[in-house]
């Protein structure tokens, strides 16, 4: 496990799986395109099920399961063989269930208190969720200065095109987003592409 989960790669992949046949052909092209970090959500029936394949199949790859709203989801990821946890957003319990699997995490934030509240608990890198529609590059830029112990993945809205700018403020260690596993590519198990799309993004940096 990085000892950062936002400074190995500059993107960070949201994965939703519908088939679990997708899930094993999907993380091996998003590793050979040179982004071994990846957040699949619980957001399918298989998704669970996906994680066990992976983490079975795809050893090189640094696995979190996002997504994770409750602290029942929180424990059943880490059983699954999560490698790290995201959550859309914090309250008190979804925090300290996350500190209790053990496991690197990181929580969603939108505003200052939800990011006091984070680093209260000791955690430094968190979730900026949904990034776009929250203020997108403005607003983490404006909190650079007070609460510069804070680093970020902004994740929700985000595309090819405007992941330089969030890559480029201080506070930002990485993006997260589903522009590298589109739909249609997934339907037609098109791995090619995805691995393209994970090469383009790996480059951003
Ligand atoms: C997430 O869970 O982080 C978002 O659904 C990903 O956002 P995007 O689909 O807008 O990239």
């Amino acid at each position: 496990m990085p000892e950062s989960l936002l400074d190995p790669v500059p993107v960070v992949p949201v994965v939703v799986v519908e088939e679990l046949d997708h899930a094993v052909p999907l993380a091996r092209a998003l590793v050979a395109g040179g982004l071994p970090v990846v957040e699949l959500t619980l957001r399918t029936p298989v998704a669970l099920d996906a994680v066990r394949a992976i983490a079975a199949e795809v050893p090189e790859i640094t696995l979190g399961v996002g997504t994770v709203c409750t602290p029942a989801q929180a424990e059943a990821a880490a059983e699954a063989g999560a490698g790290f946890l995201v959550s859309p957003g914090t309250t008190p319990t979804l925090l300290e269930a996350m500190l209790g699997t053990g496991l690197p995490f990181l929580p969603g934030t939108a505003t200052v208190s939800e990011v006091l509240r984070v680093l209260e608990a000791g955690v430094t890198e968190m979730k900026f969720f949904p990034a776009e529609a929250s203020g997108g590059t403005a607003y983490l830029s404006s909190l650079a200065s007070p609460l510069a112990a804070a680093r970020f993945c902004p994740t929700g809205g985000i595309t090819a095109a405007t992941a330089p700018d969030y890559l480029a403020l201080p506070n930002v260690g990485c993006v997260g987003g589903s522009w590298l596993t589109p739909r249609d590519a997934l339907a037609a198990g098109d791995w090619g592409r995805v691995e393209r799309l994970a090469r383009e993004a790996a480059a951003l940096r």
